[in-house]
């Protein structure tokens, strides 16, 4: 890393999605380089309990479905913790999902576009005006392999991870001319409290990754998201897939 990059200790990032998960494991690892993090989601507790052992980090209340708390979630915050510098924009979910479309509940698929789509939209549009305003700042944001190829009971979750990655290529199409770097990170199957919230069993959650040969922790996931953060300025990652690899 150079002394301009992005990861230097005292800058701020708001991870989405920090009070579990991917976005938990990103937290940490960007608060162990000296980050101060911003640990946004709606469980307030658990970002709290999150927040007082991370040195210097802030937990704020966020859904990123509540388009005035996100059009607002700057304001919210302490006046030092305005300048973001990093974006990881990695809320979401799947809840009511693995049904035939005309099975499922059209409602929870409707969430799921809210909150995988246009979610990550209104985080976007609240903290990239500040990062080209610095010209300064990195976007990263979580697609998926279902955002490649989409599988039988998937159309909504593929439908929602295909919108991320076309939504992430077309930020780095807008802002080729500025200093802002844009990545999409694309994992496959890593264990969180995805599977449990998706089926809202917990058993059931355990039995899905159980029947995988490998499955990903989620802190080879947040490994991968500070390895494009680290990069020189002049290097755009621009998509990572990460998959485990006996099911690669
Ligand atoms: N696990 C995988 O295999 C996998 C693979 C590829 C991509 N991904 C993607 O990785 C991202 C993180 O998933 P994960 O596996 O870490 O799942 P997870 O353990 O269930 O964590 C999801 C996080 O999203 C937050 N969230 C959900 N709805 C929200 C909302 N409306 N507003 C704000 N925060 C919200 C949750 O916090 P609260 O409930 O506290 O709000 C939680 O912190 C997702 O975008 C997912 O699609 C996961």
């Amino acid at each position: 890393m150079t002394e301009e990059g992005i990861l230097r200790p005292g800058a701020v990032a708001l991870v989405t999605g920090a009070s579990a998960g991917i976005g938990l494991a990103t937290a940490e690892a960007l608060a162990a380089r000296g980050i101060r993090v911003i640990c946004a989601a709606r469980d307030m507790a658990r970002l709290e309990a999150l927040a007082s052992r991370l040195e210097g980090a802030h937990a704020l209340e966020l859904d990123v479905n509540d388009a005035e708390a996100c059009a607002g979630l700057l304001e919210r915050l302490p006046e030092d913790l305005r300048g973001i510098d990093i974006l990881v924009a990695n809320a979401g979910h799947d809840v009511g999902g693995r049904k035939r479309f005309d099975e499922g509940d059209v409602e929870d698929w409707a969430r799921t576009v809210e909150t995988n789509v246009t979610g990550m939209i209104r985080t976007c549009h609240a903290v990239i005006p500040g990062m080209l305003a610095r010209n300064r700042g990195h976007v990263v944001t979580l697609g998926s392999i279902a955002g490649m190829r989409v599988y039988t009971t998937g159309s909504i979750y593929c439908a929602s991870k295909f919108a991320v990655h076309g939504f992430t290529d077309g930020l780095r199409a807008d802002y080729a001319a500025t200093d802002l770097r844009i990545t999409e990170i694309l994992p496959g199957m890593t264990r969180t409290e995805f599977a449990e919230r998706r089926f809202q069993d917990q058993a059931r959650g355990e039995e899905f990754y159980q029947s995988f040969a490998e499955i990903m922790d989620p802190m080879d996931i947040a490994n991968a998201i500070l390895y494009a953060l680290d990069q020189p300025p002049s290097v755009t990652v621009a998509q990572m897939v990460v998959v485990p690899t006996r099911a690669a």
